[in-house]
């Protein structure tokens, strides 16, 4: 099997590709030949020696795939041999074979192509705790979306429009003509505009009912401050510790100095009647049966044509560090996929 590997924390060229023999599924896994693997930004802080739940490097990163079941250990069901499906991996996802416990794997439906399959997993499960699970959107509502335009942006909007909510959208402005055809209602240039004070125009004062903020820092301040009575901030990651592209200290001590440590009080949240929760999908290994759960539901919007994965583009195994540069570019809309 071929494997793209850190080697050690930096910059995207520390990615490297190696071969190794197959590995064979062990008892209750399945065997997945891998025909595309999704790129997440928590591979890129795992690259630079900064994502905390990392195994040591070298190490192979990846959550999820799309493929093709061609063996299975003992104990689990033959009958996943020969099928299409996409899977989430604990890591080493970026690989043209993995082995993976069976509860892990999902029968792609007929029509949905394996990039289509390995865009779905954390893109949309995380868009899922968010806005239904955990945000309780509701028709009607406002949310605003920072990184609008990335895999987890796209995904949300497109569930909080099939839930009749309005969205509010935050990302650069190269990407504004494209988005615009997603739905979204407005759309906040991140680089030349004040977000906060953009969304009071638009909202005429009154603020939004939920904001899903995964850059961090200062953001998350003014992103609670924005939120109407009953309104709900999900914070699900600090994009903005990744300015650079190794590690920067000053860079991640401004992002944790600006973080409102003391801002959500108990007795803050109680008189204001905000709500604040955090999601981290890495850490829901424990609920995979409730996952599974979220994935249906998502497969049957998937076939009723209500959420479509959109794929920005792929890059073959060997261009792995183009793939990460261009992420930190911030140049994608939509998935960023590897194909072996
Ligand atoms: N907690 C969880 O379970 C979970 C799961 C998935 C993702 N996440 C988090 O959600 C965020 C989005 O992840 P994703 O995989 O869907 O990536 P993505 O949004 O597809 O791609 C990254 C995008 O983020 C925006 N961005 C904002 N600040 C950035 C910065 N400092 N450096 C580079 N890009 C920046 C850029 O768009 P603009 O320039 O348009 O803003 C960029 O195109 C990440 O913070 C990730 O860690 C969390």
């Amino acid at each position: 099997m071929r494997q793209i590997w850190i080697t050690k924390p930096g910059c995207p060229e520390v990615l490297v590709v190696k071969k190794a023999l197959d590995p064979e599924p062990r008892a209750g896994e399945v065997r997945v030949r891998v025909e595309a693997s999704g790129v997440n930004f928590a591979d890129i802080l795992g690259r630079m020696g900064i994502y905390p739940d990392l195994p040591p490097i070298p190490v192979v990163v990846g959550y999820e795939v799309g493929g093709r079941v061609d063996a299975v250990g003992v104990g689990a069901n033959p009958g996943w041999i020969g099928r299409d499906v996409f899977a989430v991996t604990r890591f080493g996802g970026y690989s043209d074979v993995v082995c993976v416990p069976e509860k892990q794997v999902f029968a792609r439906p007929a029509g949905m192509s394996a990039e289509e399959g390995a865009a779905v997993p954390v893109n949309y499960l995380t868009a899922w705790q968010l806005v239904v699970v955990m945000g309780g959107l509701k028709r009607g509502e406002t949310m605003l979306v920072h990184s609008a335009g990335g895999g987890v942006g796209i995904a949300a909007t497109q569930i909080a429009k099939h839930v009749g909510a309005k969205v509010i959208g935050v990302a650069s402005a190269s990407k504004h003509d494209e988005l615009k055809a997603l739905g979204f209602e407005h759309l906040i240039d991140c680089r030349r505009e004040d977000f906060e004070a953009r969304t009071r125009e638009i909202t005429a004062g009154r603020g939004v009912e939920l904001v899903l903020d995964a850059v961090g820092g200062d953001s998350f301040k003014k992103g609670y401050r924005l939120l109407a009575p009953t309104g709900r901030l999900g914070m699900f990651g600090v994009s903005s510790a990744a300015n650079a592209k190794e590690r920067d200290l000053f860079n991640i001590f401004r992002t944790l100095t600006t973080t409102p440590w003391f801002l959500f009080t108990p007795l803050a949240l109680l008189n204001a009647n905000k709500g604040v929760f955090g999601v981290n999908l890495g850490h829901m290994w424990g609920e995979i049966d409730r996952m599974r759960g979220w994935a249906n539901e998502l497969l049957d919007l998937w076939s009723k044509g209500v959420i479509q994965p959109k794929i920005d583009c792929t890059f073959r195994f060997d261009e792995a560090s183009l793939a990460h540069h261009y992420m930190q570019d911030r140049k994608n809309v939509g998935k960023v996929l590897l194909k072996p």
